[in-house]
Parts: C-alpha cells; sequence; structure tokens
C-alpha cells in the first residue's frame, strides 16, 4: 500500500544570480529531496516586491530562475511561481490577524533590511510588505500544510513565527487544522564571498564577492584566482585563513575526493595557493558545465517550458484553493 509522502515546502526569490552559495546552501539539496519527499518549491516574487524592484526585471528573473532551477534538477511539476497562486496572498491576509506587531517587530531580518536600506539610501522606504513578510512565508508553508521546511540558519526565526501562527490558528478554530511544520536541517557548506571572506557569499555584494553558476568557466577560473587568500605565500600554517578555509568549502561541495587529497598536500605543506586555486576551480567548473549545458537546451524550447510552469502553478494552485477554502470556513469568513 502506498503511504502518503510528507510534504516538503520551500521558497527562493528571484532575485540576483544563482551563485554557488545559493546551489550548496539550498538547491542542491532541493534536488535530492524530491526522491523522498512530495516537494513543492516557489519562486516568490511577491516576495521580491518588498525591496526597491524594477517590474521588467523582476519578471525576468523569475523566469531566468526557473529554468536555472530545472536545469540544476528541480522536477517541473514541483515548481511554481507564487503569484500565479494568489491564494498565498488570501491567506497572507487572515493570518496576519493572527500575528501580533509585538512579533513581527523582533524578526531580525526585517531590522536588517531596514538597516540595508538606510545604508543605501538616507531618502529610504519601509515598506509595510517587508514588515508582514514572514506572514507571507508562513501562509507559502502553511497553504500545503507542509511538513517539513529546509532553511537555512536565517530562515529559523521565520519558521518558528509559522509555527506560531498555526498554532495560534489552531487555537482559535478550535481545530488541528493546520500542522505544525518542523525545520529540515541538513549539513550544508559554509560558503562565504570570495572577496569578503568573513562575509556570507550573496549577490548583492557586487559581482567579485560571489560565483555564478552560470557564469562562463573562464569567468569561474579568474575569480577563483583573485580570491582573497591571506597576505604572503606561506602554505603551512596551524590555523586556515578564513580565505583558504573558503576554498576548501568549496572544493569539499564540489569534489568531495579532490578536497580530502588537497587538504593532506596542504597540511604537509605541498600546496600552494596557487595550486588550490585552480583545483578549486576545476572542481567548480566540471560542476557547473552539465548544469550550463542542460540549461542551453531548456533555452531552445522557451516557450514550452513557460507553459509547463505555467501548468504545474495551476495544479499547485488547487492544492492551495483547497486550503484557503477550508481556512475561511473555520474563521466565519463567508
Ligand atoms: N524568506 C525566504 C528567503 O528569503 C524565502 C521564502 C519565502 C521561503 N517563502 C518561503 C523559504 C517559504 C522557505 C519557506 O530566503
Amino acid at each position: 500500500m502506498e503511504t502518503k509522502r510528507k510534504v516538503i515546502l520551500s521558497g527562493i526569490q528571484p532575485t540576483g544570480k544563482l551563485h554557488v552559495g545559493r546551489y550548496f546552501g539550498a538547491i542542491r539539496n532541493w534536488v535530492q529531496l524530491q526522491e523522498q519527499y512530495d516537494c513543492i518549491y516557489s519562486i516568490v516574487d511577491y516576495h521580491a516586491m518588498t525591496m526597491p524592484y524594477h517590474p521588467v526585471k523582476l519578471r525576468e528573473n523569475v523566469w531566468d530562475l526557473a529554468i536555472n532551477l530545472l536545469a540544476c534538477g528541480i522536477k517541473p511539476e514541483n515548481l511554481f511561481i507564487q503569484s500565479m497562486v494568489p491564494e498565498h496572498a488570501e491567506l497572507a491576509w487572515i493570518l496576519s490577524c493572527m500575528c501580533s506587531y509585538g512579533e513581527l517587530s523582533r524578526m531580525t531580518q526585517f531590522k536588517d533590511k531596514t538597516q540595508q536600506l538606510k545604508e543605501k539610501d538616507k531618502d529610504l522606504f519601509v515598506s509595510a510588505g517587508l514588515f508582514i513578510y514572514p506572514v507571507l512565508q508562513a501562509a507559502d508553508i502553511l497553504i500545503y500544510r507542509a511538513d517539513y521546511v529546509p532553511v537555512g540558519k536565517d530562515q529559523e526565526q521565520h519558521l518558528e513565527l509559522t509555527r506560531n501562527i498555526a498554532d495560534r490558528f489552531n487555537l482559535v478554530s478550535g481545530k488541528n487544522y493546520f500542522t505544525l511544520p518542523e525545520p529540515l536541517f541538513t549539513e550544508v557548506p559554509k560558503v562565504m564571498s570570495t572577496a569578503d571572506p568573513l562575509k556570507k557569499m550573496s549577490a548583492s555584494a557586487g559581482d567579485k564577492h560571489f560565483i555564478d553558476l552560470f557564469a562562463e568557466p573562464a569567468v569561474i577560473q579568474k575569480q577563483i584566482r583573485s580570491a582573497v587568500t591571506d597576505a604572503g605565500d606561506q602554505t603551512v600554517s596551524d590555523a586556515m585563513s578564513p580565505g583558504v578555509e573558503n576554498l576548501f568549502q568549496l572544493l569539499k561541495a564540489s569534489d568531495k575526493l579532490q578536497y580530502e587529497t588537497s587538504l593532506k598536500l596542504y597540511q604537509s605543506g605541498q600546496l600552494p595557493y596557487s595550486q588550490l586555486k585552480e583545483v578549486v576551480s576545476e572542481a567548480l567548473i566540471s560542476l557547473a558545465i552539465p548544469i550550463q549545458n542542460e540549461k542551453k537546451q531548456l533555452l531552445q524550447n522557451k516557450k514550452e517550458i513557460k507553459d509547463m510552469i505555467k501548468k504545474s502553478s495551476a495544479v499547485i494552485r488547487q492544492r492551495a484553493a483547497q486550503t484557503v477554502a477550508e481556512v475561511k470556513a473555520l474563521t466565519g469568513l463567508a
């Protein structure tokens, strides 16, 4: 007899490039989870509106990310675009009435992003959307009654809030309607910026800081060559500098065997940085090439791919609509 597979939900913002930090930190894991779980992955374009953005760019980013995710191995039937399921916004409204101003004020991501905006522009505009964003995220998760959410540490607080909202909903409605979603922590490498290895790799810091999974091999190589290691060319040291450690992290994530060999060489003082960098860039390039080739193939059928994603969004929408209908009945809406 077939048992129902557990539901996994996750979301990714259509902002910036798909860099290797995002790939090793999330996407690769998403791909693997598809084997065992009922996975639903969302390109969260509603979320991307919470920070200053350009409409044309947003739409471009959504489709580019969709194709990138498929190229990485996400199955089309598991992928949808958030705004094609407007029930997310409707549920978010209902849930926002079950979440307090105080709870939202404590969200560290809100504080960080407000800070970022302030630093960028003194005439800052902090949208109410940015403030209530965690409620939309809760709706993303609860609308599919997800059992697990693969998250990084930075999203832990949002998931905790989601559980609190679900709990409150269950109390108010007198039914144990929502599943309280559990975080799914998997071992992910800590990939840091190649220009500033004390910071997490991110696309917003600038081109030198991240390695685009879809960059030309020569570009990847050049970037790894210029990655920060440390001053001098000492090759034996007790503690690795953050830059060197980051190179090893990248290697471990892309080619475990090569990592072990290189680490031994390094520890015995036989691996100059220049050589380490060659090994790392080779490993990253071999990982990237098949994915990039897959993307080229997909781009030849762009129209069909778009139709496919629209179709999967429509199918997933039916699940969301069912939840919203039940929630409306439970909350006294007509
Ligand atoms: N907030 C997440 C981020 O910034 C993206 C996201 C939106 C998400 N909805 C989600 C993640 C639901 C997990 C589950 O990365």
